[in-house]
């Protein structure tokens, strides 16, 4: 089943000398021939609902650096947006989406199973890239976890804190509680038609899962991803899932266990020793280098690259950054990150 693609044998549990290698925020601003495609789309979003231009930026980073995996080029926010949200991107702030604060406001969302006609353009860029890759590289399709979700979809914008989704979860639980079920049943649908479509694995980013404490994070992040996972593997027993709680700390042990994913993504707050001890105990972990150097390269950039690497030696492991690659990175410490992992450096 896992056949002879690396990111598959080390999600199937397989140790590897050389771990396979991809980066979050692959396709991105730090790359010249993504901001090129980019405006030749006209922005962002309009480059993630044009297949051809979607599946081209998702190539780029595989033909400049080989990575073992390419990751769909969409974004958390369509979901949102297919449920009937307003959405657009202010330039050199981020996401500004209509509101959920109210009962009314939720009314409005349509049902989880009607996101299908809006995402579509995202199906047909998955099947292209799935024509389109060398046979040796995986393709990940992804959704934002609900929590994540719906903390934009709550505010309006992304916030430093989560605030209002918070206080919605404390103000009016049952309102939140629906919310994140609607997000729930939006993200088993939608991935499960990326998988349709050709993803070979999938990856849910829980970007704000760290902003949940105790109880909450159960509820809110090990719940959904759990109900996911399962539901996944219910229609499509073999695909591998791969869960992020950025931030989760302490919680990121057991966390596999808890929610029955394949692999946990760590983000670079958490010591690779102490991961390797504490989750990588229950399978196969992806991370966790500081995006930071690859902007700022050098040898502390190998160091820190042989660190993760030797810190995660004894068990199966994707390599990758702790978080997206940011747009004033420079390529040329991309490749020196992956000849040193590939110890070529
Ligand atoms: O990793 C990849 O290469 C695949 C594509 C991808 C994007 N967003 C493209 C993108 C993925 C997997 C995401 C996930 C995503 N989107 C997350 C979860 C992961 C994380 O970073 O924590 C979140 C929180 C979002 C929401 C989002 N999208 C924000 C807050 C922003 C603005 C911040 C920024 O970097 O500008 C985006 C925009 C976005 N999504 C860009 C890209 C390449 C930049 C848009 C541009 O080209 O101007």
């Amino acid at each position: 089943m896992a056949g002879t693609k690396k990111l598959l044998r080390a999600l199937a549990g397989e140790a590897m000398e050389v771990p396979p290698i991809w980066m979050m925020r692959q396709a991105g601003r730090y790359l010249p021939e993504y901001r090129a495609t980019r405006a030749q789309a006209g922005d962002f979003l309009s480059l993630c609902y044009n297949p051809d231009l979607a599946a081209e930026v998702t190539l780029q980073p595989i033909r400049r650096f080989g990575f073992d995996a390419a990751i769909l080029f969409a974004d958390i926010l369509l979901v949102p947006q297919a449920l009937g949200a307003d959405l657009w991107f202010e330039t050199g702030e981020g996401p500004r989406l209509s509101t959920v604060t109210t009962e009314e406001d939720l009314a409005r969302l349509k049902p989880a199973g009607a996101i299908h006609d809006h995402l579509a353009p995202v199906y047909e860029t998955v099947r292209i890239l799935a024509r389109e890759l060398p046979e040796e590289v995986a393709l990940i399709g992804f959704a934002g976890a609900p929590w994540t979700v719906a903390t934009y979809m709550v505010a309006g914008r992304g916030t430093p804190d989560q605030g209002p989704a918070h206080a919605l979860m404390a103000g009016n639980p049952a309102l939140f509680d629906a919310l994140i079920e609607r997000l729930t049943e939006a993200t088993i649908a939608y991935l499960s038609r990326q998988i349709e479509a050709g993803a070979e694995v999938v990856k849910i980013f829980d970007s704000w899962a760290g902003s949940l404490r105790g109880a909450a994070f159960d509820r809110y992040a090990v719940a959904p991803c759990r109900r996911i996972t399962q539901a996944l593997k219910e229609r499509h027993p073999g695909i591998p899932v791969i869960g992020f709680p950025r931030e989760a700390g302490d919680r990121y042990a057991g966390f596999a266990r808890a929610t029955g994913v394949d692999c946990v993504a760590l983000d670079n707050s958490v010591d690779p020793e102490w991961a390797a001890a504490h989750v990588q105990i229950d399978g196969c972990v992806q991370g966790n280098l500081d995006p930071r150097h690859m902007v700022t390269g050098g040898p502390a950039l190998v160091e820190a690259t042989r660190r993760v690497v030797e810190a995660f030696s004894g068990g199966p492991h994707i390599f990758n950054l702790g978080h997206g690659i940011t747009p004033e990175a420079d390529p040329a410490n991309v490749q020196l990150m992956i000849d040193t992992v590939r110890g070529r450096g």
